[in-house]
């Protein structure tokens, strides 16, 4: 008899916050592919849609429900909508974050740093304490934040952001040690550049693309898909033993 395929993801619910494009439509896209029942969202409900369309043309299964991060009360519908309609939630992955400041940290306005850590850090543990207590009632499950490589480095146009992702970093890792007894795992991926809105001012500027791509070991940025995989993976069997750690896929710029 075939062994069971370890990245399978049949009969499991997964949320996905920011899921309408870029690295949470892809991983939105590749775990409805492995048999999950996704939950797309992000603010804008119509954007939902339209990729919860697709998985279904793919043969899939999702539903939208719009959430902006930043609203605790919108969080909180986002996991309670998923309960009602699906009544499990196995993973959560906090994919959403913004960065509204690109400067020096001297300069950064109070509402510009205090908008980072609400949206990438605050949020994020909201979405965490609602959801892992109903995957402890289960009997486990598994949280993924899309955290970024800015987290792992200083820098001087980045500096608040950077911090974000950082505390995310250390956010998996005390969940990891508070819900591990509870057999649920809580893991970072932590992108180089990736092809989507988010980072097109780095990308489209061909002078600093060249220079990147110079010091980047595999010569080439990310696309959504190389994040979205490592993300089911992180959700399936095949990650079991895996928790609190970060998976870092740039390419090789870290280690360079
Ligand atoms: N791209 C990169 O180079 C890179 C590198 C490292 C890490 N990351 C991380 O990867 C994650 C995803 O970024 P991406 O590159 O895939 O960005 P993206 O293509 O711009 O997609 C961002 C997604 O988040 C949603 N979103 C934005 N603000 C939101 C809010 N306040 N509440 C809920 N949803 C919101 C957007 O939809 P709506 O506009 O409809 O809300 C969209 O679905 C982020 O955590 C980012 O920090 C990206």
């Amino acid at each position: 008899m075939p062994a069971k395929n370890p990245f399978d993801l049949s009969g499991q619910v997964a949320v996905i916050t920011g899921s309408s494009r870029g690295i949470g439509r892809a991983a939105a896209e590749v775990m409805a592919s492995l048999g999950a029942k996704v939950v797309v969202s992000s603010r804008k409900g119509d954007a939902c849609e339209a990729v919860v369309g697709a998985i279904r043309d793919a043969g899939g299964e999702a539903m939208a429900i719009a959430c902006n991060i930043s609203r605790k009360e919108e969080v909180a519908a986002l996991i309670e909508g998923t309960m009602r309609q699906w009544g499990r939630i196995d993973t959560l992955v906090c994919n959403a974050a913004v960065n509204p400041y690109f400067g020096p940290l001297a300069r950064i306005p109070d509402e510009a740093f205090e908008k980072i850590m609400n949206s990438n850090v605050k949020s994020n543990l909201w979405l965490c304490n609602l959801a892992l207590p109903l995957m402890a009632e289960r009997g486990g499950g598994n949280a993924i934040i899309v955290a970024s490589i800015g987290g792992l480095r200083g820098s001087t146009m980045l500096g608040a952001y950077g911090i974000s992702k950082a505390a995310d970093f250390q956010l998996a890792r005390s969940l990891a040690l508070e819900w591990g007894p509870k057999n649920i795992r809580i893991n970072c991926v932590a992108p180089g550049l990736v092809k989507t809105d988010f980072a097109r001012a780095l990308w489209e500027d061909e002078a600093r693309l060249k220079t990147l791509l110079e010091t980047t070991p595999l010569r080439r940025i990310g696309e959504p898909d190389d994040i979205g995989d490592i993300v089911a993976f992180l959700a399936s069997r095949a990650a079991a033993f895996i928790t609190g750690t970060i998976i870092v896929a740039d390419g090789g710029v870290t280690i360079a």
